[in-house]
């Protein structure tokens, strides 16, 4: 009987932005086999005007015509709200396999999830639950929603989303580290001294301040991105495949970071003012629609974190995300520490770089090792090479999305964020937040590298690397 995939929100922006058109391409691909998709909404659409909606979400992915009239067949659209009524009426839909997506605002996921079970419809068949972040606002209304999440569901039906970790060069990250002996002995405080996680945006809250204002970069993109990239690069190598085991070990890292009371001495904030961003002209935060004009929600968000632990004692790992800044880049940098011997004092060796390891998660996709190399000539000297590893054409066209929603199908929970891992990474952060609740982020010019005060959270020695 297949699978059938049910879109909570089929008429709205996450499903058009992301969902539709990762479902193209895995039709493309031919990878949906034997699903069928169902989408459901408020809006009162025939079947004809729905399919209208999905093709005009799909405008800009130039569609194979084959491919779309396939994915189109497979699609029935029901108009209903989130009464357990209206979801009943699905029954005949259910398949032995269903995910329940739940593209709708978070606030709606404990109503979905319970209307959904108590509709009658999980009775037959499995059922798995897909929802997004963000999970809570803080830990404790996470905790709020997932005990109303778990009062219907197990912890084994759902699959809690985070995009990060269906991009390319995060799922390479643990090929990188696991499946070469080059590279893991070497990621540990002996050899690297810092490690410096950046995703940094040249866009705005574009038009999203109803869900931007009052939430900020710490919640929207450091509690759940960056630090499961933070996860990713400092856990210790599972000892099976399995997505268990790997959770636990990401787990296992939030437990052992250990930060000082004093939060300024680890976390730096900052919220644009008006600027140039790649050649134009944009308003400061306070003044974009929406925004209220004495909010103190930070667009850019920086913390330290040391892991108390064997493998990274006394090496910090810096995170920074932040919006309007000088350029896009988001990377993952270990910095390896200086060799043990000088043995070039004498010449111009000496003003060696040293050396860097960067993962980067923006196009085009790839891995960087910055080595010293001896300048070709007649001096000793160093310049720096790049030994670069460049999968970014191949990765044009995959989206997180495409990744993770096969992931689903296949019921493979390595992607997804167990509830731990969400009330871990709270834990961390919460102290934070609390210090947050009173005072102004720094202003910094949009089209900058973001607040001067990011470096007041950096070990003596250190300086953040450029943006460019
Ligand atoms: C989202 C955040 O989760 O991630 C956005 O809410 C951010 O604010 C986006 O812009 C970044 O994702 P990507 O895939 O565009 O790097």
């Amino acid at each position: 009987m297949g699978t059938t995939v049910v879109i909570f929100g089929a008429s709205g922006d996450l499903a058009s932005r992301l969902l539709y058109p990762a479902l193209l391409r895995l039709e493309e691909l031919d990878l949906l086999d034997d699903v069928h998709l169902v989408g459901t909404a408020l809006e009162d659409w025939s079947e004809q005007r729905f399919l209208e909606h999905l093709e005009e979400s799909l405008a800009d992915d130039h569609p194979d015509a084959k491919a779309l009239a396939t994915l189109k067949r497979r699609f029935v659209y029901r108009s209903g709200d989130l009464t357990q009524a209206s979801i009943a009426e699905l029954a005949p839909l259910v398949s032995d396999m269903n995910v329940h997506y739940l593209a709708l605002p978070p606030g709606l996921f404990p109503k979905a999830a319970c209307a959904i079970a108590e509709s009658g419809i999980t009775q037959h068949g499995h059922h798995h639950l897909v929802v997004e972040k963000p999970f809570g606002i803080d830990g404790a209304s996470a905790a709020e929603l997932e005990e109303e999440l778990h009062l219907h569901w197990n912890e084994d039906q759902i699959f809690r989303i985070d995009h990060f970790l269906g991009k390319e060069t995060v799922q390479n990250l643990s090929v990188m580290r696991f499946a070469n002996r080059v590279i893991e002995p070497l990621l540990c405080a002996d050899h690297v001294d810092q490690v410096q996680i950046t995703v940094a945006e040249t866009l705005g809250v574009e038009g999203r301040y109803r869900y931007y204002d009052g939430i900020g970069a710490l919640r929207d993109m450091i509690q759940n991105h960056l630090v499961q990239l933070f996860c990713l690069a400092a856990m210790d190598p599972p000892a099976v495949w399995d997505a268990d085991v790997l959770r636990d070990h990401k787990v296992e890292v939030l437990r052992s970071v250990r930060c000082s009371a004093d939060v300024s001495e680890w976390a730096a904030r900052g919220q644009y003012t008006a600027g140039t961003v790649a050649g134009e002209s944009v308003t400061g935060y306070l003044d974009e629609p929406g925004i209220d004009a004495a909010s103190i929600t930070e667009t850019f968000a920086a913390v330290r974190l040391q892991v108390d632990s064997w493998r990274w004692q006394g090496v910090p790992f810096y995170l920074r995300s932040g919006k309007r800044l000088g350029t896009a880049l988001s990377e993952i940098a270990f910095r390896f520490r200086e060799p043990p011997t000088r043995l070039f004092t004498e010449t111009a060796l000496a003003e060696a770089e040293p050396n860097w390891l960067v993962f980067r998660l923006d196009q085009p996709e790839g891995i960087d090792l910055f080595v010293q190399t001896r300048a070709p000539g007649l001096e000793m000297k160093a310049e720096q090479s790049r030994m670069h590893a460049d999968y970014g054409s191949d990765t044009a066209g995959v989206t997180a999305y495409q990744q993770l929603l096969l992931d689903v199908l296949e019921g493979d929970h390595t992607p997804f964020l167990r509830v731990d891992e969400v009330d871990w990474a709270w834990r961390v952060l919460d102290p934070v937040l609390d210090a947050w609740q009173t005072g102004r982020p720094e202003p910094y010019a949009a089209g900058s590298s973001g607040p001067a005060s990011q470096a007041d959270i950096l070990l003596d020695g250190h300086a953040w690397r450029p943006l460019s």
